[in-house]
């Protein structure tokens, strides 16, 4: 078992990474912005919290000390990336860099790189040698992330990781961020958890690039994901609006991924009948 370093560890998928490494038995260092509520590391043992700054060099040097994987999740995610560039250019860029500054060369690093990075993609099928195009700031740091990693001489996993779909109530977007015929293929929450920390002292995959999606049950276009979420919270789906213009998501090729990682773990129909249930039992 190893000692492993999750940055943004009290995030949405950080959480999930991070409590299901401990299940199975690794020493966990999570760490993220002090003032969070770190009570999910309570029941574990093997959960140490390091609160800091990525960008802060002390912070670091003290929670990578002696660590075997570093999984690097914390990032400045839209819509805050978009409406502050300055803050988004700081964290995922400049603390990215400064992580790999900070780490013993000879760590692997685990990265959460984003589809986000191809832009609106032009292939039926998305590959990962499609042209990488963003078409928003939070893309472009993504690629310039990619870039910064591969030029680093360190072992890395690149995974870039499709729109992950929380289980939770939520607030149909108005409109949506997609058309209505546009092609999507989003990844439940804990199934891009498991892919993260299957990569966790997995000697197969050191130096991949893997495109991390929910698989086929989840390959629908945009007005089948919109009807199917409206229904689960009892929203009329004809009253669902669309972009005019494509957003960055598309179908992937997630062979190679799910062969190596085996984190396809929920159909989008169970995804579905967990909004469902959220949402009777809300109104119940
Ligand atoms: N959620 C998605 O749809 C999705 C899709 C593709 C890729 N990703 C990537 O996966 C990763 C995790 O996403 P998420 O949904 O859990 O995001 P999140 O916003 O829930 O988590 C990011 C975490 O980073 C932390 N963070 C921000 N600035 C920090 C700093 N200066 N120092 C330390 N920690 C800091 C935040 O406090 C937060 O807990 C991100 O890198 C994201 O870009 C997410």
């Amino acid at each position: 078992m190893s000692i492993v370093l999750v940055t943004g560890g009290a995030g949405n998928v950080g959480r999930q990474v991070v409590v299901k490494l401990a299940q199975g038995g690794h020493d966990v260092r999570v760490f993220d912005l002090p003032d969070l509520d770190y009570s999910f590391t309570n029941a574990h043992t093997n959960i140490e919290v390091f609160p800091g700054d990525i960008c802060e060099k002390s912070d670091l040097a003290r929670a990578s000390d002696g660590i075997d994987w570093a999984v690097h999740l914390a990032a400045i995610m839209p819509p805050m990336s978009e409406e502050n560039n300055e803050l988004a250019s700081r964290i995922n860029i400049e603390g990215t860099r400064s992580i790999l500054k900070a780490l013993n060369p000879a760590i692997p690093i685990i990265f959460a790189s984003s589809v986000a990075t191809y832009g609106v993609p032009t292939a039926g099928i998305v590959d990962i040698d499609h042209p990488q195009k963003p078409i928003d700031f939070y893309g472009e740091t993504k690629l310039q992330n990619e870039k910064d990693i591969l030029a680093d001489s360190r072992p890395f996993v690149l995974l870039r990781i499709s729109g992950v779909s929380v289980p939770a109530l939520l607030e149909i977007p108005r409109p949506w961020f997609i058309t209505a015929n546009q092609r999507i293929e989003f990844v439940h929450l804990a199934d891009a958890a498991q892919a993260v920390v299957n990569c966790v002292g997995n000697e197969a995959v050191p130096g991949k690039i893997l495109q991390i999606a929910g698989g086929q049950t989840w390959q629908l276009i945009g007005q089948e994901y919109s009807r199917a979420i409206c229904e689960a919270f009892d929203f009329p789906p004809e009253s669902a609006t669309f972009q005019e213009q494509p957003g960055w998501t598309g179908w992937y090729d997630t062979n190679e991924s799910q062969r190596l990682l085996q984190y396809q773990n929920h159909a989008f129909e169970d995804f579905i009948d967990q909004l469902r249930a959220l949402y009777q039992e809300a109104i119940s």
